[in-house]
């Protein structure tokens, strides 16, 4: 018998763990020589893998079965937000130093950074939708809208992909992982669809 209350302690750890590691570099000055912009990747990087790791639990859960994992998708999406808004605080405060001017000509100029944004919006509103009051005052529209989390993940990854210069491998892995992730969905979409249509009456099929 899992003890739930444990597990989920453990788990909340294991997602600050990434954070605390990060504020334990800065004060050991362990950031190598742009201290700023690796602030600001690795925050990104985390950000993305909990938005991976939200998208994995409907899979995990069908495969093994276990309905408790539904539990840790709302705590993933969150730190997926989490770490996404320290990525952009990061960006604005310590790397724009809040120069208006210069952040709307670098989100004109760069593509890649329209992505982020985007996926950021999305990002935002699966957020504040979350608690179950929001669920409910929503009904049937608050499904719609967190499947906007699909869309999220795919401007995200072209978020990732177009600002790099050098080696692509890590975004390939990332892009397959996802590709994975939705055609499990798609699959799953499609055999519910089939299902449903069976349960119809003859004549109604
Ligand atoms: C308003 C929203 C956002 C802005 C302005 C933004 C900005 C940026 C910038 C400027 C970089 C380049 C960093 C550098 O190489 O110097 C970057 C990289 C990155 N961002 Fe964002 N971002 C945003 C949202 C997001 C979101 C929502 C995610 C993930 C869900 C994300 C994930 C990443 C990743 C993975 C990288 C690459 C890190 C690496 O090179 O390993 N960003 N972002």
């Amino acid at each position: 018998m899992i003890d739930k209350k444990n597990l989920h302690f453990k788990i909340l750890v294991i997602c600050w763990l990434p954070l605390l590691l990060i504020i334990v570099d800065i004060f050991l000055d362990h950031l190598g020589p742009n201290p700023i912009r690796a602030l600001h990747i690795r925050l990104g990087d985390w950000s993305l893998r909990f938005l991976w790791i939200t998208l994995a639990i409907t899979p995990i859960q069908v495969i093994t079965n276990w309905r408790g994992m539904s539990d840790y998708r709302r705590m993933f999406g969150l730190f997926c937000f989490t770490y996404a808004s320290l990525h952009l605080f990061v960006y604005l405060v310590m790397d724009q130093a809040l120069q208006w001017q210069a952040i709307g000509q670098d989100i004109l100029e760069s593509t890649y950074i329209w992505f982020g944004v985007l996926a950021y919006i999305i990002i935002f509103l699966l957020a504040i939708t979350t608690p179950n009051r929001s669920k409910k005052l929503m009904g049937k529209n608050w499904k719609k809208l967190h499947r906007f989390i699909y869309l999220a993940s795919l401007l995200a990854i072209l978020h990732y992909f177009l600002q790099l210069k050098g080696n692509l491998a890590l975004p390939f892995l990332y892009a397959l992982i996802l590709f994975i992730l939705l055609s499990f969905r798609l699959i799953l979409v499609f055999k519910t669809r089939q299902v449903s249509k069976l349960m119809l009456p003859k004549g109604r099929r």
